[in-house]
């Protein structure tokens, strides 16, 4: 059958829902009865399909494989009580996709291809979207480049497909973090901004040393001095410093302009605090805690959502933080669930009808 946009559709026969319970999902492990797939050939879009979640073919010489020549988006779909599927903000992920694209020289996917697809995939498995707190349908588009040679230099050739995770959390308590001061993620310069298959690739060494101390993820410092904060594992993170909530800035490319990020600007604003987009040093948080001002430090990110931060190590310095006293991230996590949800009213538009 052809849909409408001209995605042909191959319905899968049997539901694998009937062996799996959407109950205690752990994050990133099942995957629904359907994948959506296009491949990009002479220079155009060509054989989007949705058909039954399959293994792939692939020629050991496939580019992506050696050169990392690869890309991916995390956005998450929800169910409100009457049962109604929304995305949220895709079309930011959407956008965002392009922008990667580009910084790994790989081409564009038309909105058509991307939104559309998406979005008719989801109708299809609409019922593998969990209803349980801190549970959702994740969904995750990647690229990879397809040409089967081994030089190097840009593919002709490339796979755009999305597949759908239903999903619980994914950091479950409180994180222990370890500041990390001899490993870097990203340089200005570099491809730090973009979602980069090899960027998470390369930050597993120093995450695995980290966790060897005890610790359950880095805080990734600046490249240079090593004194300003960029991410925090997979997430960008906050500091509540008085009526003050501090993230980084974007404006050396070195750190991923988080959907839930932006998100949580606009909702500590609407909260009362200030919020500052700006480079923050080591040196001021110790300077915040030793003051007794640093109430928070939390996490956002598509598969985290808002995850709190209980200790910060760094160097021999550490700081402890009593998580249950807190009022600003249990709060932001309140608020953004119950927008996407369906139990809080959804002023900006973020909830994107299935
Ligand atoms: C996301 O939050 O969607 C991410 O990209 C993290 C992921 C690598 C699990």
């Amino acid at each position: 059958m052809i849909a409408a946009m001209g995605i042909k559709v191959q319905k899968a026969g049997r539901s694998k829902l009937q062996d799996i319970s959407l109950e205690n999902l752990p994050f990133g492990k099942y995957f629904t009865d359907h994948m959506l797939e296009a491949d990009f050939e002479n220079g155009e879009w060509k054989n989007a399909e949705i058909k039954p979640y399959q293994p792939m073919l692939l020629n050991p010489s496939v580019a992506a494989i050696h050169y990392g020549q690869a890309i991916f988006e995390g956005i998450k779909a929800y169910k409100n009580k009457e049962g109604d599927a929304f995305i949220f903000r895709p079309l930011d992920n959407f956008k965002r996709f392009n922008i990667s694209a580009e910084r790994m020289q790989m081409p564009g996917v038309p909105e058509e291809i991307f939104m559309d697809g998406m979005k008719q995939l989801i109708q299809l498995d609409k019922n593998w979207i969990p209803f349980k707190e801190d549970h959702s349908l994740y969904i995750r588009p990647f690229m990879f480049a397809s040409d089967e040679v081994i030089g190097v230099r840009p593919s002709d050739n490339y796979k755009f497909m999305i597949i759908l995770s239903p999903t619980g959390p994914y950091y479950s308590a409180p994180m222990r973090i370890y500041v990390e001061e001899k490993y870097v993620r990203a340089v200005p310069g570099g491809v730090g901004y973009a979602k980069a298959a090899g960027n998470y690739g390369a930050a597993l060494y120093a995450t695995a040393q980290a966790k060897k101390k005890g610790y359950d993820q880095v805080l990734w410092m600046d490249a240079f001095e090593h004194k300003y904060v960029q991410e925090c594992g997979t997430m960008n993170v906050f500091f509540v410093i008085g009526n003050t909530a501090i993230t980084p800035d974007l404006e050396q490319g070195t750190i991923l302009d988080g959907v839930t990020r932006q998100s949580s600007i606009t909702l500590l604003k609407e909260m009362g605090f200030a919020v500052e987009e700006r480079p923050l040093s080591m040196d001021d948080i110790i300077d915040a805690y030793k003051a007794g001002l640093l109430y928070e430090v939390f996490g956002t990110g598509t598969a985290a959502t808002i995850s709190m931060i209980k200790e910060l190590r760094y160097k021999d310095f550490v700081m402890q933080f009593d998580v249950e006293k807190w009022k600003t991230a249990p709060l932001l996590k309140k608020w953004l669930t119950d927008i996407r949800e369906g139990r809080r009213e959804d002023k900006y538009g973020w909830m994107y009808p299935v």
